[in-house]
């Protein structure tokens, strides 16, 4: 697939108006994704574990306009009105007008709001660039039912509505592209995963064994404020890094990793992967110019209280990061009784506000509503 594989013919009979809503889940990689070239390609592969319930909920209402010459379009989280969030969805749209030519024709709303509360340091942008991309695609799809004939429909290859969503969602927030489907995402080409791609987000096609089935996902939430570094400006940090093409390496490496980890179940082997690409993204943080550190006191505490516990226990508990201070727990259902027992009783103490979620992996986003 190319880019100009998701450049349609134009569609001559348009809906006039209607609304449609999606959810759509957030992510959590475990090779990371920092750092990007033009046009939102990443300059190396990752893979995440799609989450269950931290979402993205989007109402998208559409209704014809007169004057298309601009995007027009008003945003509200929970129901209170955020322009704040208007040069990011701007953007948005001028990145994928080519690929959705109907979106100077309307006046849109987009209604959100998140299963997670909005100041918990949790980004939001995986979720709500796909639910958004979702909604968008939703209008295409019932545009090209009105314009064409129900054989040239089922020429569309069966994938193409949510590869396009995932190829959209890339152009709004890279790790959006890995939040379409669950429950294990490849986004970004690499030798040997068939069909990946820098393009868009693809579902895992190999052996994933037993042991990674319902994996448990707790978010300490370290910090709940604003992010630091916001993912653009960290991304950049990337371009000229000392250690930049060695890190790039390294991540191809790892996936190559987990494709045998995930066949023979092998929790010690995981760990290691997962633990050491956490430590290697916040590296590259605090080793970029300028430099960052990202994780506060209380992000370290937790790490060595778990790395106690697991020699401890032998139980298979170990963290990831995103680019903040919040740790993501991540352990086999099968442990998840004991493991949780130690994260209410020794790691919760680090939480702002004693604050946590319970997640686990999940199956993707779902359509709620369309109606015209
Ligand atoms: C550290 O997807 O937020 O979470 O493409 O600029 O929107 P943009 O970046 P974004 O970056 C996510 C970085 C990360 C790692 C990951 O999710 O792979």
């Amino acid at each position: 697939m190319t880019e100009k594989d998701f450049i349609l013919l134009p569609y001559p009979n348009t809906l006039e108006e209607g609304s449609v809503t999606w959810e759509s889940p957030s992510n959590i990689a475990l090779v990371k994704y920092w750092g990007k070239k033009k046009g939102q390609i990443p300059e190396n592969p990752s893979i995440s574990f799609t989450l269950s319930n931290c979402k993205t909920i989007t109402t998208l209402s559409f209704s014809k306009k007169e004057n298309t010459t601009k995007f027009e379009f008003d945003v509200y989280l929970d129901g209170e009105k955020k322009d704040a969030f208007k040069p990011k969805i701007q953007t948005f749209f001028k990145r994928i007008e080519l690929y959705l030519p109907f979106l100077r024709d309307y006046h849109f709303v987009i209604e959100t709001s998140n299963t997670f509360p909005h100041s918990s340091g949790i980004a939001s942008s995986a979720s709500g660039m796909s639910a958004l991309a979702l909604c968008l695609m939703e209008i295409e799809k019932e545009n090209i039912m009105r314009s064409f004939n129900l054989q040239e429909i089922e020429d569309l290859d069966k994938n193409y509505f949510k590869q396009k969503a995932s190829f959209l969602a890339r152009l709004g927030s890279g790790s959006a592209c890995r939040s379409i489907e669950g429950d294990l995402i490849v986004w970004g080409k690499h030798k040997e995963i068939k069909g990946s791609s820098d393009l868009f987000g693809i579902k895992y096609p190999y052996q994933v064994h037993d042991n990674f089935k319902n994996y448990q996902d707790t978010i300490l939430l370290v910090d709940k404020g604003e992010k630091q570094v916001s993912s653009t400006i960290g991304h950049d940090l990337m371009h000229n890094h000392p250690f930049a093409d060695k890190r790039f390496m390294q991540a191809h490496d790892n996936i190559s990793k987990l494709i045998a980890i995930f066949k023979s179940g092998d929790l010690i082997e995981f760990i290691k992967t997962v633990e050491s690409e956490a430590l290697t993204l916040h590296a590259m943080m605090m080793t970029s110019m300028p430099y960052f550190v990202l994780m506060k006191p209380n992000t370290l505490e937790i790490i060595n209280k778990i790395w106690q516990f697991r020699q401890n226990t032998g139980l298979h508990i170990c963290f990831t990061l995103d680019a903040g201070a919040n740790v993501h727990v991540l352990y086999p259902e099968s442990e998840s009784g004991k493991i949780f027992e130690f994260i209410k009783n020794e790691l919760v103490a680090y939480c702002e506000n004693g604050h946590y979620i319970c997640d686990r992996i999940g199956f993707g986003a779902n359509q709620l509503t369309m109606n015209n």
